[in-house]
């Protein structure tokens, strides 16, 4: 390890930045890494945002200082002497050249591709929120860009971040459930609020489809599908999806107090066939999402030898993996570590941080990324085709669309107009 923390330069000061990662920059485990720089397109944002960061640096380099603990001290100061806000990106990551590790990019889904991308081809590792992209078509760019750049990215897909989700991932691969059998997913909550950035057409990016690439399933199912999916190991992907439902049945999208006109997914259900490399076994994967309230039961996932779940453990009374068995339930310790215990957003940083200083990949890389988003978009593919598809049959579709465009981008926007326009109208205005 040649360096003591990564500088970041987080793009996007909206929600997420203020309810999370500004949260995680700050948290009194996050030693690993400090903010040197903040874009946002919108000044006020950026310079209120830059200001309560600086303030909470501040206060933590006061602790550091009175604690006398040099490392924190020395980089608290690195990022207060550094620390600016910028409305340009490209502007930003100019500015940065010498000093920024990573780029930390909270923006809207329609640039976590294009803006991670520009990011790894300057010369930085990046990070972006979900969902992975538009589209498959979309997040393919990231795998491209890790082999073309050498830089690293993260999905901050912090759910895979939460500690009995890291463990279950350890308890699988070890061999305890056997192979994968069938995952159970529910994921749904009433939808989102709204944003600070709305699309050109007038809506919240979340129900811009050209924002968003889809409704509850580009928004939910990426952090429904990651609690079940991302434990199965690398590797694990689709090969064919049976799409049962998928429709907008709240019309107008009531988001904070204020009706929209939403024509995107609001609830959907498939029936995926998954395969995984690890045991050379198919297995299923039953995916329901809502924008129209929650479930009881978010997930479980059956194996040769039971059924995992998340529970809390009658003994230590911590949540942790579970395997309900006919011998009998089994509990399993969390992994212990330096970062965060609850706060998932935080220890999604801190573990990559760890990472890049020790010359490690990130552990929700670009290609977890594209596994993830090819489940979500074969779910529009499948009710496009209206019948069960394949995946190899989901890149020919997409190669003709792209053929027909000379900007990858433009074929992007294509398949996502195409994928979003399958949604049923289920409710009475759907005219
Ligand atoms: N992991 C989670 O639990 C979680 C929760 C909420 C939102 N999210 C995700 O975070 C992302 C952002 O959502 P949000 O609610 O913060 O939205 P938001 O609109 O509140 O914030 C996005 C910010 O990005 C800025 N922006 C847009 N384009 C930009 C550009 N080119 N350069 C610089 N700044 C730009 C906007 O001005 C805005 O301030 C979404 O993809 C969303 O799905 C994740």
């Amino acid at each position: 390890m040649t360096k003591d923390w990564i500088n970041v330069a987080a793009v996007g000061a909206g929600r997420i930045f203020q309810d999370a990662h500004r949260k995680a920059y700050t948290n009194a485990a996050s030693t690993n890494y400090v903010v040197i720089a903040l874009c946002d397109i919108r000044k006020d944002l950026v310079e209120d945002q830059l200001k309560a960061l600086k303030k909470e640096y501040d206060r933590l380099l006061g602790k550091a200082k009175k604690k006398e603990k040099g490392a924190q001290v020395e980089r608290l100061k690195f990022g207060l002497d550094h620390l600016k806000a910028f409305t340009d990106f490209g502007k930003m990551l100019d500015a940065v050249e010498g000093n920024c590790d990573l780029v930390d990019n909270c923006t809207p889904g329609r640039t976590h591709v294009p803006l991670s991308v520009q990011a790894m081809e300057h010369g930085y590792h990046a990070m972006a929120e979900k969902p992975p992209g538009m589209n498959w078509w979309d997040v393919k760019r990231l795998v491209d860009a890790e082999r073309r750049t050498g830089k690293c990215f993260q999905l901050n897909e912090n759910v895979c971040y939460e500690r009995p989700v890291q463990a279950m991932r350890r308890v699988i691969a070890e061999g305890h459930l056997g192979a994968v059998v069938e995952i159970d997913v529910h994921f749904g909550h009433g939808g989102p609020y709204v944003p600070y950035h709305f699309s050109e057409a007038g809506l919240p990016h979340f129900i811009d489809p050209l924002w968003s690439g889809g409704g509850c399933l580009q928004d939910l199912a990426p952090h429904g599908i990651s609690r079940a999916f991302w434990p199965v190991g690398p590797g694990a992907r689709v090969v064919s999806c049976t799409t049962k439902l998928l429709e907008r049945r709240q019309s107008p999208r009531v988001m904070s107090g204020k009706p929209f006109d939403n024509k995107l997914d609001d609830y959907a259900e498939a029936d995926l066939e998954m395969w995984d490399p690890r045991t050379k076994r198919p297995f299923s994967m039953k995916v329901t999402t809502s924008w129209c309230g929650g479930f009881a039961f978010p997930f479980s996932i059956e194996g040769e030898r039971g059924t995992m779940s998340i529970g809390q453990d009658p003994v230590k009374k911590a949540y942790t993996p579970v395997i309900f068995a006919d011998e009998g339930d089994e509990y399993f310790p969390l992994d212990e570590d330096d970062w965060d215990l609850l706060d998932s957003h935080a220890r999604e940083v801190q573990v990559y941080c760890d990472n890049l200083l020790h010359g490690r990949p990130s552990n929700t890389p670009a290609e977890y990324a594209l596994r993830l988003q090819e489940c979500i978009s074969i779910q529009y593919y499948s009710k496009l085709a209206k019948r069960k598809v394949a995946a190899e049959e989901m890149e020919k579709w997409a190669e003709g669309i792209a053929a027909g465009h000379p900007s990858y981008q433009d074929g992007v926007d294509e398949i996502a107009r195409a994928l979003t326009g399958a949604v049923d109208q289920k409710s009475p205005d759907s005219g």
